[in-house]
């Protein structure tokens, strides 16, 4: 049975916690929608404020919706389109303090303020991007950014253990 510690500590040590958590869950299982589904209701129910959590993949096209945490989403989104398709073509991590002020931002859930999306790449090869909703304004700072940033790597690292 998954205990839920309590995290303590400053917000960079409550990553360390949160990403000590997410690899023992992911530890010894390779299979990406076991570990997606697993760390996104990690997230979901670790992180305070959010109203959706989870992973698009790509499928050699677009984005396509894969396990999360939240209200149903967009199945797919193009590259070219909002915050996560932003994510995936540059490879850098978006965040986004207000999404009504992102240009081409994909309204999935209306309750969503703010975003972080990061791009997740395996070996070379944009797979996907982890994405996380807030109904907060300005939900993410560095210190998220930073901790979610290794997340997604421990997430990448599974797939290949
Ligand atoms: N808002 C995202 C779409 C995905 S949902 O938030 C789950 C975007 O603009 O890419």
């Amino acid at each position: 049975m998954f205990v839920a510690n309590t995290l303590t500590g400053s917000k960079a040590e409550q990553y360390q916690q949160l990403l000590a958590q997410a690899r023992s869950l992911m530890q010894g299982e390779h299979d990406r929608i076991a570990n997606a589904a697993n760390l996104s209701a990690l997230l979901f129910n670790s992180l305070p404020d959010l109203n959706w959590a989870g992973f698009y993949f790509h499928d050699g096209k677009e984005l396509v919706v894969g396990p999360f945490q939240g209200l149903p989403a967009c199945i797919r989104i193009p590259l070219d389109k909002g915050v996560c398709g932003a994510a995936a073509s540059t490879r850098e991590t978006q965040r986004v303090a207000d999404v009504h002020a992102f240009p081409g931002h994909i309204a999935c859930d209306s309750a969503s303020q703010s975003e972080i999306v990061i791009p997740l790449v395996q070996n070379g090869e944009m797979i996907g991007v982890l994405d996380i909703d807030s109904p907060k304004l300005a939900r993410f700072d560095a210190d998220d950014q930073l901790g979610l940033e290794a997340i997604a790597l421990a997430f990448i690292a599974s797939l290949s253990a």
